[in-house]
């Protein structure tokens, strides 16, 4: 009877273990399919931290392409990728000739020179301009915020989260200085709170999703969506003094930015009714009979003692008052972002624009 027992829990034990063998074997048949091609990594990398481990080392922002696809796509469309491949900056340093502009274009994994110090020009794939390796790679080894070493191996570095993250290449010039003085600033605001959108996504395929930001690394002269939200007109008449107030609500820093080939135009007409025969007919006509400009833009960079700024700055209103040739009519005024102040006004994007009956 006992012996009945045992056999058949023993019959039992088989099935089972049969059955779970074949399930076993039927789960890497679906596995590549639901997880298509990225090969895994060497098996001595996956686990990290222990005896003997061999740190993942990173030489190429194409690694990292591999498992960060969406990121990497996100940041091939962004003006960091084209930095030293755009064809503006070849005409510019005289086909890379000028050595003295190509440190920043091309830099060094910024981790390695150090935040605080200025950019040093690397040696190889130049092409490939503020890469991943420029932001996350310190001796062949990926950092990042989370600190975790899972995936590739990701060391901590908290400054990533923080305005230091941008320090390295963006400080030679006023930007900071002037953020620092913003009331964005002082609401604990960062560049990536503007200029790196935050998004929920897994970071890796098959990594769980988290709070992260898009590396598309936006809101510049280039977006004109950002460029839409960073200005305001108010226009304000009494009796014949007209105040038009351009006010910098988007930007935490000046606006225009400080490379010397932007521009943003300000344009203010006055507008009457006239009575104008046409044809022999007396027909009411609205006519233009005043029109004003005004430029915005930063100095041209060796200039910038002599040449005073236009910029505007972060929550700056910047009245300009106007004497007004009529006591009724209407004013129309807009703002105009150039990218190069060369570039034709039909060309430019519209940042904002007013319109007051007096
Ligand atoms: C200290 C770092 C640094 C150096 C050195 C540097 N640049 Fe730049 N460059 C930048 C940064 C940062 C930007 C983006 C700034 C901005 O948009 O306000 C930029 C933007 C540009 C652009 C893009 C302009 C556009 O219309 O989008 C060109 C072209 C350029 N630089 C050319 C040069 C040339 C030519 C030199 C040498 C005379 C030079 N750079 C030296 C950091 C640098
Ligand atoms: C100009 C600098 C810069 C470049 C270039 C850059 N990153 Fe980042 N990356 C950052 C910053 C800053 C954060 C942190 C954002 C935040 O506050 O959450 C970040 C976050 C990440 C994260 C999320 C995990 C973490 O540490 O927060 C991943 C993954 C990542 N980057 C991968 C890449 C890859 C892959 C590339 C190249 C395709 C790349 N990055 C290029 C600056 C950069
Ligand atoms: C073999 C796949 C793989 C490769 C190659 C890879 N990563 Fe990762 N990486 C991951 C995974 C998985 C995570 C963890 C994601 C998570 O937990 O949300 C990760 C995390 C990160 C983090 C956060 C690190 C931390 O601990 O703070 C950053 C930043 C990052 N990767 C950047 C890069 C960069 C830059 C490269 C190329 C130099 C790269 N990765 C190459 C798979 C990879
Ligand atoms: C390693 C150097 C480097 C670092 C670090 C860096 N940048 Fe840049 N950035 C550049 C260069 C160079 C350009 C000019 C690219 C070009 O040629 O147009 C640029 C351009 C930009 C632009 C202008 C885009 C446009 O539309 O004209 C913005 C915005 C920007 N960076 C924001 C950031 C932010 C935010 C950070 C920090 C998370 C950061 N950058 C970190 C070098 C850097
Ligand atoms: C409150 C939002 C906000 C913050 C914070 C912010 N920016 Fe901007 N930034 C903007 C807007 C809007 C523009 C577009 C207007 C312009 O280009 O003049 C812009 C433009 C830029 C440009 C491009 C200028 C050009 O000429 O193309 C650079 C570079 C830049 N920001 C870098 C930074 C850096 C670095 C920080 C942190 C020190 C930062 N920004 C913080 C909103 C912000």
């Amino acid at each position: 009877m006992i012996r009945g027992i045992a056999a058949l829990t023993l019959l039992l034990l088989l099935a089972a273990f049969l059955w779970y063998t074949l399930r076993l074997s039927e789960e890497p048949l679906d596995a590549p399919a639901a997880n298509p091609p990225v090969p895994p990594p060497p098996a001595s990398t996956v686990l990290t931290g222990g005896p003997g481990h061999t740190p993942m080392t990173f030489v190429d922002s194409q690694q990292c392409r591999q498992c960060h696809a969406e990121i990497y796509d996100e940041w091939s469309t962004d003006q960091h990728a084209t930095a030293y491949s755009e064809p503006n900056f070849q005409t510019f340093t005289e086909n890379y000739t000028r050595i003295e502009c190509l440190s920043c274009h091309a830099p060094k994994p910024m981790l390695e020179t150090g935040i605080e110090n200025d950019p040093l020009l690397r040696d190889a794939g130049r092409i490939s301009g503020v890469d991943c390796l420029t932001c996350h790679v310190k001796d062949g080894r990926v950092h990042g915020t989370l600190g975790h070493t899972a995936g590739c191996d990701g060391l901590l570095e908290p400054r990533l989260k923080t305005s230091q993250a941008c320090y390295h290449c963006h400080h030679t010039h006023n930007l900071f200085k002037e953020f620092l003085a913003s009331p964005q600033y002082k609401e604990g605001q960062t560049c990536q709170d503007c200029h790196m959108a935050p998004v929920e996504r897994a970071l890796a395929k098959g990594s769980p999703v988290r709070k992260t930001r898009r590396h598309f690394i936006h809101g510049g002269g280039h977006d004109s969506e950002a460029l839409k939200k960073t200005l305001t007109i108010d226009l304000k008449a009494e009796g014949r003094k007209l105040t038009v107030t351009v006010t910098n609500v988007g930007a935490a820093h000046g606006v225009p930015g400080e490379i010397n080939n932007r521009q943003i135009r300000l344009e203010v007409s006055v507008l009457v009714k006239q009575k104008e025969t046409v044809q022999g007919r007396e027909v009411e006509m609205e006519n233009e009979i005043s029109a004003w400009k005004r430029e915005f833009m930063a100095p041209p960079r060796l200039a910038r003692d002599k040449i005073p700024s236009t910029q505007i700055m972060p929550g700056e209103p910047r009245a300009i008052e106007f004497e007004l040739p009529v006591d009724h009519g209407r004013i129309e005024a807009v703002l105009l972002y150039k990218l190069e102040k060369t570039m034709l006004l039909g060309e430019a994007v519209e940042m904002a624009r007013a319109e007051l009956k007096f």
